[in-house]
């Protein structure tokens, strides 16, 4: 059994082909990434296609025209989606309605249905027709899921579109030819919704597979899936929160050993970490793991990453007078991993100089540290020490591992609304949520990049490690990126800013009065056309939100602001644009480079744009 992708350069993009089982069906997609060869026969590799984005594609053997085969398929994705019990909001609503389904649909084309997963969730979804000559039929598809490792899960949500007559005659040796007989018995000759649906039903096969740039969306986007994590619990009174902080991990499919120390065991039991992480509890350094294996040395050496949290003064300081009295720091001790230490504790102890010269210590040894945060203690008082939010410790934790591949470049990003001033208590904005511009500064920021954000009014928690500048308006905005422009490398302007203002805005609450109000608009500075003009060697990346022909209106943007890449999002598509969690993109670069990706999420939208910005920082 064998799984190749075979990549090679057409002009200037990367064109994959897929070939499972020596069939005829190839799947192809237009990549930017360097060249390459994968097989599923190496076992790391294989854990990689799991867990990247497979694009399922659902072939309709009949040719059939219309809605009932439509629906029907409709209405099997609307299961899958169910199974799937997906996180996505907005394919959630598309799922929903039939007619949503059905909309991106044309029918000329041929095939049915593609969709892609990011791990668990579906990120993209394509329909189709195929007409039944195409139909690549093959045997041991089911067999080659396994291969690449699709879960159970997974299987279930397949096997609910296929329908359990489908997986009866897939599981057999022949199934293929048994399929092809079943289907010519059948011809064309069916009439009635119900036996049509039937029909479509049986006939309704599962193609696989596509892996769009993989090595990346495994290494920056799901840092912790597959990850081996070290959990140190020490006796702080935040130990309890530790039960959080397994279950933020394993949600991301990290495998977590935890080890506790003796104190923490006052705090908190070990069947509770037990229970929430699906592995021992580690207390004792006087026990053996496996056999023959001591504890401390086999801890230490599988894992990929250890997070110290909460970390006492205590801990801190063993540790940094090399003390391994305990099995904790006898594996903190021993390990190769990245350790990321969590301090927890009273104010007055974590200002004591003691405390923060075993700090400063144990960082020159290479020991990462996350601040803790202030607010009410345990204690009762108010001041720095409190153990930092999990979303925090998480993403702390999946910096640490991101390769730092776009270290020492500067990128200010901008995000965010603009309001434009009609009186003191009215303004002119736009729905953007700024989480597409909150997304590329968190990802830069993880591949190692100095960021400045400059956000427009966002709900959003800034991003860790962040420089952050808030404006409101349009003008401010254009303030706060003309002073900072001298400073950075890359530029990428994913601000929604007011193309007007109000003209002469009121210092006093505008009265209700006449039956209709006149407004005056005038232009705001066009930023990033300014920039344009005088950007020199630095990059310079913007937006294009359009409702209709966007392709050739993002390049003349494009041209005319002399950027040196633009990111198209067609407005009328759903999952594309504003508020929600999910982009479509296509790339367009300066060189005439065209990548269009598929519905995702916009910390993976963000982490192929900032691919591509690698590509010119290092050109
Ligand atoms: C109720 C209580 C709460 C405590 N909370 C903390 C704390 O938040 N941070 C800390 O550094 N020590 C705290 N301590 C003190 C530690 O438990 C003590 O230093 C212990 O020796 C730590 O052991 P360990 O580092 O091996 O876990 C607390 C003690 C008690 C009794």
């Amino acid at each position: 059994m064998w799984f190749m992708l075979l990549s090679g350069k057409i002009w200037g993009g990367t064109v994959s082909i897929v070939t499972v089982f020596s069939t005829s069906v190839w799947f192809f997609s237009s990549e930017w990434s360097s060249a390459r060869t994968v097989s599923t026969a190496e076992p790391s590799r294989r854990r990689s296609l799991a867990a990247s984005t497979v694009t399922v594609t659902v072939f309709s053997a009949t040719p059939r025209s219309g809605s009932s085969i439509d629906q029907t398929v409709c209405r099997r994705l609307s299961w899958v989606m169910d199974a799937l019990s997906f996180r996505n909001p907005l394919l959630r609503s598309e799922k929903d309605s039939e007619s949503d389904w059905r909309a991106p649909m044309t029918p000329a084309s041929g095939v049915m249905t593609t969709f892609g997963f990011s791990g668990s969730r579906i990120v993209s979804v394509r329909i189709q027709k195929v007409p039944r000559a195409a139909n690549p039929i093959r045997a041991n598809q089911r067999a080659f899921l396994r291969c690449i490792g699709v879960s159970f899960l997974r299987k279930f949500a397949l096997s609910s579109i296929m329908g359990p007559r489908r997986i009866f005659k897939r599981n057999r040796p022949d199934g293929a030819s048994v399929r092809r007989k079943a289907a010519e018995k059948r011809g064309g000759g069916h009439s009635g919704l119900a036996v049509a649906r039937r029909n479509c039903y049986s006939e309704v096969i599962i193609d696989l597979f596509e892996i769009s740039n993989i090595s990346r969306m495994i290494e920056v986007a799901a840092m912790l899936r597959n990850k081996r994590v070290l959990l140190g619990v020490t006796g702080g009174i935040a130990a309890y929160k530790s039960a959080e902080l397994v279950r933020a991990l394993v949600k991301r499919e990290a495998s977590v050993k935890v080890v506790m120390t003796k104190s923490a065991t006052e705090f908190l039991t070990p069947l509770t970490l037990q229970t929430l992480s699906g592995n021992p509890v580690y207390t004792e350094l006087f026990t053996l793991v496996r056999e023959a294996d001591i504890a401390h040395v086999s801890l230490a050496e599988e894992a990929e990453i250890a997070v110290v949290a909460p970390a006492t003064a205590n801990c801190i300081g063993k540790l940094a007078s090399g003390i391994a009295d305990d099995l904790l720091g006898a594996v903190l001790m021993a390990t190769k991993a990245p350790v990321l230490v969590c301090p927890a504790m009273n104010t007055g102890m974590y200002q004591n100089r003691i405390v923060q010269e075993n700090m400063e210590k144990l960082g020159r040894h290479g020991f990462a540290f996350l601040e803790p945060a202030s607010g009410e203690l345990a204690c009762k008082s108010v001041g720095v020490g409190r153990l930092p939010e999990i979303e925090d410790i998480v993403e702390e934790m999946e910096t640490l591992l991101t390769p730092k591949d776009l270290s020492g470049c500067r990128i200010l990003v901008t995000a965010g609304p603009t309001r434009e001033r009609l009186d003191p208590v009215r303004f002119i904005t736009n729905p953007s949520s700024g989480k597409m511009g909150y997304a590329l500064a968190r990802m830069a920021r993880r591949r190692g990049a100095e960021v400045t954000l400059v956000s427009g009014p966002s709900a959003l928690a800034p991003p860790r490690g962040v420089r952050i500048v808030s404006v409101t308006s349009a003008m401010e905005m254009h303030d706060a990126v003309t002073e900072r422009f001298a400073d950075a490398d890359v530029v990428i302007k994913a601000a929604a800013v007011a193309d007007y203002r109000p003209a002469e805005p009121s210092g006093s609450k505008i009265k209700k009065g006449k039956e209709t109000l006149m407004l005056r608009l005038e232009r705001n500075p066009d930023i990033i056309a300014a920039l344009g003009k005088k950007k020199g060697r630095k990059i310079l990346v913007g937006f294009a939100m359009e409702t209709e022909d966007l392709l050739a209106r993002a390049r003349r943007k494009m041209k005319d602001k002399n950027m040196d890449l633009i990111v198209a999002n067609d407005l009328s598509r759903a999952g594309a644009g504003f508020e929600g969690d999910t982009n479509i993109i296509t790339l367009i670069d300066r060189d005439g480079g065209l990548q269009e990706l598929p519905l995702m999420d916009k910390k993976d939208a963000a982490d192929r744009i900032l691919d591509r910005i690698r590509a010119y920082v290092r050109t």
